[in-house]
């Protein structure tokens, strides 16, 4: 098979992520563990920054696909701005030492809080997805005498073909304002005292396969900056949001240079900057979910791998049924091929990482689950209580704990048992 990205590969049978054999990482850290490829991450984003050169453009990492503090440090390294949904994060990307002027804030749910937080941050803008975020945001900004810089986030009824739980740019989504309010939106949030109208963005949906969705998307963007400038409310940005696919297994996903052609002939000779929010296509392909083998488990109808991974590492195949290849670490053509469902150790039938995979293992192999290092670690959950992955970088010859395995005393910590008079 072929792996997604270069640094990810075979030697002598043994997989290796960049300069590391996993199997020496597994010795050495235990598993389950997210091991990321430092190059491959470098390598997507400046995918993006050479398919966008000649075109005034920012790139903000939708930081939700993966959040640690190592990886928004390396982009913003590479010099990534940030797409955040919550205080939490914008907390993360300052931790990181990152430039909270840097981030653009979506969203629908933004309370006064967050919002004054982030203002006293000075973030670049905030994505309004909402009037009543839009009256909400100026009382805030109001009472901290500060101005808030704004788009709205349009929702212009585009089909981008994906998955229904991951489509975010259709009518009957709960993101965005209704494309047809939206020129009245701007006319009232450039009539406010402590709004500044700055851009436009819409975000049609996640894992998307085509450029025509995009397209469509950008044209409508574009029309109404065109409408808008027609009556002195200038756009500075037009954000065409996140989405972009990246090959789980046979997916043909979108050439970015085809992309950026596409972009750059749709807008033609306008002025304004154009802001991009990819998640999974700066980190997905550069993450795996590293998991060894506890049981095999024959069965009349069905065969079982019982790997100690499970839907609190990776839920994205019980919730999506989305497709991981799983690749065995160590070669092992001695051993006879055999189907398996590779099942999590999680009281639930739908516990399981792959069906029906041709796997040459046996009882105590690692396996590698690849494609996890977006929407991985960050969907974990602590379910059976059981304490969440640690996450580690490898940068050439080095292996850099970045996040260390949870300690399940910690899980429960916080609680307490009522007191015996009660
Ligand atoms: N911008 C906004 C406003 C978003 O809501 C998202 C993702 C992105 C950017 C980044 O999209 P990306 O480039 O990563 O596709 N948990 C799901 C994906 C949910 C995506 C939510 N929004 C999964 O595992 O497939």
């Amino acid at each position: 098979m072929n792996f997604p990205y270069p640094t990810l590969r075979r030697e002598n049978g043994a997989l290796f992520v960049e300069g590391v054999a996993l199997t020496d990482i597994a010795n050495e850290f235990g598993t389950p563990a997210f091991v990321y490829s430092a190059r491959a991450i470098r390598d997507a984003y400046q995918a993006y920054t050479s398919a966008f050169a000649g075109m005034r453009h920012r790139i903000c990492y939708a930081l939700k696909a993966n959040s640690n503090l190592a990886i928004i440090d390396l982009l913003a390294r590479e010099g990534a701005g940030f797409d955040i949904v919550s205080k939490g994060e914008l907390m993360r990307v300052i931790a990181a030492g990152a430039d909270p002027r840097k981030v653009i804030f979506s969203g629908v749910a933004k309370t006064c809080a967050e919002m004054h937080f982030a203002l006293e941050h000075d973030i670049d803008c905030f994505n309004v997805e909402s009037e009543a975020e839009l009256h909400r945001l100026q009382g805030v900004a109001l009472s901290t005498n500060r101005v808030a810089r704004i788009t709205f986030r349009v929702n212009p009824d585009v089909d981008p073909k994906t998955h229904p739980y991951i489509s975010t740019g259709l009518k009957g989504n709960k993101f965005g304002v209704a494309f047809k309010e939206a020129a009245r939106l701007y006319r009232d949030a450039a009539a406010m005292s402590h709004i500044g109208v700055v851009g436009i963005e819409c975000h049609i949906g996640s894992q998307i396969l085509e450029v025509a969705p995009y397209e469509e998307a950008l044209q409508k963007l574009l029309g109404l900056a065109d409408t808008l400038a027609a009556e002195g409310i200038a756009l500075k940005h037009i954000d065409l949001g996140g989405g972009i696919g990246i090959n789980y297994a046979n997916d043909a996903t979108i050439d970015l240079n085809a992309f950026a052609a596409m972009v750059k002939r749709t807008f033609g000779d306008r002025p304004q900057t154009l802001y991009l929010e990819p998640g999974r296509s700066l980190v997905g392909n550069a993450g795996l979910l590293l998991t060894r083998v506890e049981y095999l488990k024959p069965g009349e109808a069905k065969s079982f791998a019982i790997v100690d991974a499970g839907m609190n590492d990776l839920l994205r195949p019980s919730l999506y049924q989305a497709h991981h290849e799983i690749v065995e670490v160590k070669a092992r053509p001695e051993i006879p091929a055999a189907q398996f469902d590779v099942v999590g150790p999680v009281c639930e039938s739908g516990c399981f990482l792959g069906k029906e995979r041709l796997l040459r293992v046996q009882q105590g192999d690692l396996l590698a689950v690849l494609s996890a290092g977006a929407y991985g670690f960050a969907m974990a959950s602590n379910y059976n209580t059981r304490g969440r992955a640690c996450e580690l970088i490898v940068d050439e010859a080095r292996t850099h704990l970045i996040r260390s395995r949870e300690e399940v005393e910690t899980l429960f910590a916080s609680e307490r048992v009522i007191a015996n008079s009660l």
